[in-house]
């Protein structure tokens, strides 16, 4: 059988953000299982404007496009005013049926772990059809990051993340087999 395709998609678009950097300590750990195809999936790169504002019939079809090319996902989400950016909404609003009955893991990171954004971004997966896995990495902006809140903050995560880094990956694996037989 041919690997799942699964796509890491940074949540955040802003000028220094620190997304790349988690999205980047997933996708290594994940490649080095070797059971699936991993990519990191930018919304930056789509230039997706607010949805409805203009015309933007290249960039969605794009951003559709790439989701209907995944199986699964696992979201990098940050924590904006205890919900997920701005951005990361946009971009959930801008397809429907490319997220339709695939499976989600979210890591999470904030001053309590993204766990109100996370929390969030599971009510809406539930509108899109998407399952969304239990286990989740909820990364501290004090504790998993060097030089907090200075230019300099850098992406330092406990060891102890690993576990459920693996067991959250298990977990969209599992659900995004299962559910490509629905599709
Ligand atoms: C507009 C805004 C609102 C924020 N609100 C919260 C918040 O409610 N809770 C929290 O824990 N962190 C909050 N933060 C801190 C972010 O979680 C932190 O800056 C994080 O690095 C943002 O992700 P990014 O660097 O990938 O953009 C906020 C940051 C911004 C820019």
């Amino acid at each position: 059988m041919s690997k799942l395709n699964i796509g890491i998609i940074l949540g955040s678009t802003r000028q220094g953000r620190l997304s790349p950097q988690v999205g980047e300590w997933v996708k290594n750990i994940a490649d080095q299982r070797g059971d699936a195809n991993y990519e990191i999936v930018d919304i930056a790169d789509y230039k997706l404007p607010l949805l409805g504002e203009e015309d933007a019939t290249e960039q969605a079809t794009a951003w559709n496009t790439k989701l209907a090319s995944l199986d699964g996902f696992v979201f990098i989400v940050q924590e904006y005013n205890h919900s997920i950016s701005a951005s990361l909404k946009n971009a959930l609003d801008y397809a429907r049926e490319a997220w339709n009955d695939k499976a989600a893991g979210i890591v999470s990171y904030g001053s309590v772990g993204g766990a109100r954004a996370a929390e969030h971004l599971r009510g809406i997966l539930g509108e899109l059809s998407v399952a969304d896995v239990r286990v989740h990495p909820a990364l501290s902006l004090f504790t998993d990051f060097e030089n907090p809140f200075t230019p300099e903050m850098a992406f330092k995560p406990a060891d102890l993340h690993l576990v459920n880094l693996n067991g959250m990956l298990d977990q969209v694996l599992a659900w995004s087999g299962a559910l490509k037989t629905l599709r």
